[in-house]
C-alpha cells in the first residue's frame, strides 16, 4: 500500500473505532445545565444515562425549571440547588426529608440520612454534618451539661433519646464510648452551630455533598477512555471497547511514521 493510502486507511479505521462500544467517545466531554454551569463525568444528563453515574434531569429546560439529580440507581431524585466546586461538591435539597423532619423529627432522626454507600466506583459524603447519639436505654453515667437531650418517648412503640454536643458537631470517639455505650451514632447535614436546644435549627435538608471518584475509576475514565463498571460480584472493572483512545493514538503515530518513510 502506498504511504498516503495507508494514512487514509488508518484515519478511516481510527474514525470507525471511535464508535465502538465500551468507550465514552459518543458522550459529550461536558454539558451545561442552566445557571449551575458546566458538568463532566461522573455527572451526566438524564437524556444520556449511559454516559455517567449521576443523571441530572432538566438541563435542557429553561433556568426556572428545577434541576433534579439521582444519586443512586434506586434513589429518589432530589433538587440539585448549587455547585460549590465544579464536578466535586454540590448542594442538594431533599424536599421529602424536609417534610418528614417537620412532620416527625424523632422518627426522622432515628436513622442516618441515607446516601448511596461507597462503591469501588464512587463515594459520597455529607460535608458539614453533625453526629447525634440515639440511645434506647437509660445512660449509666451522668452527662456533662454541654449535651442536649431530645426525648423521643412513646406510649406505644419504641422509646429512645437523642443526644448531641452543643459545643461540637463531632464529639471525640473517647467521649462517645464513655458516655454513650451501646448507643447508635447517626449523622445528618448541619447548616448551623449545634449551640441550641432546637435540633431543627441545625439539622438541614439542604446538604453539601462531596463526590469522590475512586482512583480506579478516575484512571479508567480519564486516562484509558473506558467506562467504570461493576461485575456481578461488585468488583470494579474498566470496560474498554475493541479499541479506545490509546489505540487511536497508536494508529495515528504508525500512520505518520509511514508517511515520513
Ligand atoms: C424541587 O424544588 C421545587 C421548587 O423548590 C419543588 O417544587 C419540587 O417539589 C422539588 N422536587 C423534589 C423532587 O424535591
Ligand atoms: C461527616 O463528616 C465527617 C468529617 O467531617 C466525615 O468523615 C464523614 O464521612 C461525614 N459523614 C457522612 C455521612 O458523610
Ligand atoms: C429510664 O428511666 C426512666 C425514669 O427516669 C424510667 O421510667 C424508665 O423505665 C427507664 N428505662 C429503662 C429502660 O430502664
Ligand atoms: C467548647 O469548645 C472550646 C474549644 O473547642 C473549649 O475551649 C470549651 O471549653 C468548650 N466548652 C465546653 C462547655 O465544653
Ligand atoms: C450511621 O452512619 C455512621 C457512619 O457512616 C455509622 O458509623 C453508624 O453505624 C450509622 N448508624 C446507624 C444507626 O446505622
Amino acid at each position: 500500500m502506498a504511504p498516503l493510502q495507508f494514512l487514509f486507511f488508518l484515519i478511516l479505521f481510527s474514525h470507525s473505532i471511535c464508535h465502538a462500544n465500551g468507550n465514552h467517545d459518543n458522550c459529550p466531554n461536558s454539558f451545561t445545565c442552566g445557571k449551575l454551569g458546566s458538568f463532566q463525568y461522573p455527572f451526566t444528563m438524564a437524556e444520556h444515562p449511559e454516559c455517567g453515574l449521576l443523571p441530572i434531569q432538566g438541563c435542557l429546560l429553561d433556568d426556572t425549571t428545577p434541576k433534579l439529580i439521582q444519586l443512586d440507581n434506586n434513589a429518589k431524585s432530589v433538587n440539585l440547588t448549587g455547585v460549590v466546586v465544579p464536578n466535586k461538591i454540590i448542594t442538594i435539597y431533599d424536599d421529602g426529608f424536609h417534610t418528614r423532619l417537620g412532620h416527625n423529627e424523632c422518627d426522622t432522626l432515628h436513622n442516618n440520612y441515607t446516601l448511596p454507600s461507597p462503591s469501588p466506583i464512587v463515594s459520597m459524603y455529607i460535608k458539614y454534618n453533625v453526629t447525634l447519639f440515639r440511645c434506647n436505654h437509660n445512660l449509666s453515667s451522668k452527662l456533662p451539661p454541654k449535651y442536649v437531650t431530645l426525648g423521643c418517648r412513646r406510649k406505644y412503640g419504641y422509646s429512645y433519646e437523642i443526644y448531641y454536643d452543643k459545643n461540637n458537631t463531632h464529639p471525640e470517639q473517647e467521649e462517645a464510648t464513655r458516655f454513650f455505650p451501646g448507643c447508635s451514632a447517626v449523622q445528618f447535614a448541619s447548616k448551623d452551630s449545634t449551640n441550641t436546644n432546637d435540633v431543627l435549627s441545625f439539622v438541614s435538608a439542604e446538604m453539601v455533598i462531596e463526590i469522590v471518584l475512586s482512583p480506579d475509576c478516575d484512571d479508567c475514565f480519564n486516562h484509558r477512555g473506558g467506562l467504570c463498571k461493576l461485575d456481578n460480584n461488585k468488583h470494579f472493572y474498566c470496560q474498554i471497547g475493541s479499541a479506545n483512545n490509546a489505540g487511536k493514538k497508536i494508529g495515528l503515530v504508525l500512520a505518520l511514521g509511514n508517511v515520513t518513510d
